[in-house]
């Protein structure tokens, strides 16, 4: 892996967003520093966690990445089928033709799946707003897309209500990767499922890595779901970067007070295993330079 190229060159990247008052003239009163310099790079291949607590700055970090916000400034150099691009410039033509490429799996599979569509519809759509295949070959992709994410081809005609949790989680997946894309953002994509359906998909987002050549970044604040998946993971604090470092140098040796009180908040199965200090908040601050 070492050799390769990066997919993904993230360079001081910064999404601020204004907060204005509530007078009569709009006014700026005050500045978010969502995501506040953030660099990092991604091999092909690899899943990177971005973890973090809420507010954190992590779906805008993802989002602002994917240009589903303009950033503020930094760079966003993206290894593309036609070389390298700075995503962070583009314009937005510029832009529609790459973003068959990257795509994203979302938390909420409830809200993010139209009622009103047909799981064919649902996960055949992106090839038809990209004008990329239609008639039997549209059919054929779905099929084919929907047996990878291990549901059967004859659910297609059905309705998103007719299926579990799971089952629409894997409908999303299979929406976003009819795309062929290399880079795939899960924000939160198990968060909301049951512990035991949580396995199955991690381990179906691992298989189909591996037979689509993917490139994750692991959006998620539960730090066990992101040892199993992960290379490397980036603690997020503020809109920054505090830490990061591969996977389980992370988990056994962190370096950042905030990851070390990140990991002291997740249930031990050794229960004869010490408990880690707590980082104070003044501890973290002050690591921080905030
Ligand atoms: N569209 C937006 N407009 C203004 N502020 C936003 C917007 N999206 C996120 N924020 C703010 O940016 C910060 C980071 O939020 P977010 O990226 O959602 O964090 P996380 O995903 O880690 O929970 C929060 O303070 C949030 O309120
Ligand atoms: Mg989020």
């Amino acid at each position: 892996m070492e050799s390769q190229t990066p997919l993904l060159k993230v360079k001081n990247l910064k999404k601020y967003f204004p907060v204005y008052g509530q007078g009569l003239v709009k006014r700026q009163i005050d500045t978010i520093k969502a995501v506040d310099d953030v660099s990092f790079d991604l091999m092909p291949g690899e899943t990177l966690g971005l973890v973090g607590e809420s507010g954190s700055g992590k779906t805008t970090c993802a989002r602002t990445i994917l240009r589903a916000f303009k950033p503020t400034s930094g760079e966003v150099l993206f290894q593309s089928r036609q070389g390298e691009v700075d995503l962070a410039k583009l314009s937005e033509k510029a832009l529609k033709p790459l973003r068959q490429d990257m795509q994203m799996i979302f938390q909420d599979p409830f809200s993010s799946l139209n009622p009103r569509m047909t799981v064919s519809d649902i996960v055949g759509e992106p090839l038809i707003i990209h004008n990329l295949a239609k008639g039997m070959e549209l059919e054929n992709r779905v099929s084919e897309i929907l047996e990878k994410v291990g549901l059967s081809p004859e659910y297609r005609t059905r309705y998103p209500h007719a299926f579990s949790g799971g089952q629409r989680q894997r409908i999303g997946i299979a929406r976003a990767l009819i795309m062929e894309p290399a880079l795939v953002v899960a924000d939160e994509a198990v968060s909301a499922l049951d512990v035991s359906v949580q396995a199955q998909v991690i381990n179906l987002l691992e298989d189909l890595q591996e037979d689509l050549n993917l490139t994750y970044i692991f959006v998620a604040h539960d730090l066990s779901v992101v040892r199993h998946i992960c290379n490397r993971v980036a603690v997020m604090y503020k809109g920054k970067i505090v830490e990061l470092s591969e996977t389980e140098d992370l988990f056994n040796a962190p370096k950042h007070p905030y990851t070390k009180m990140l990991l002291s908040a997740i249930p031990s199965p050794d229960p004869d295993q010490k408990l880690r200090p707590i980082a104070s908040f003044e501890e973290i601050e002050s690591a921080n330079n905030c």
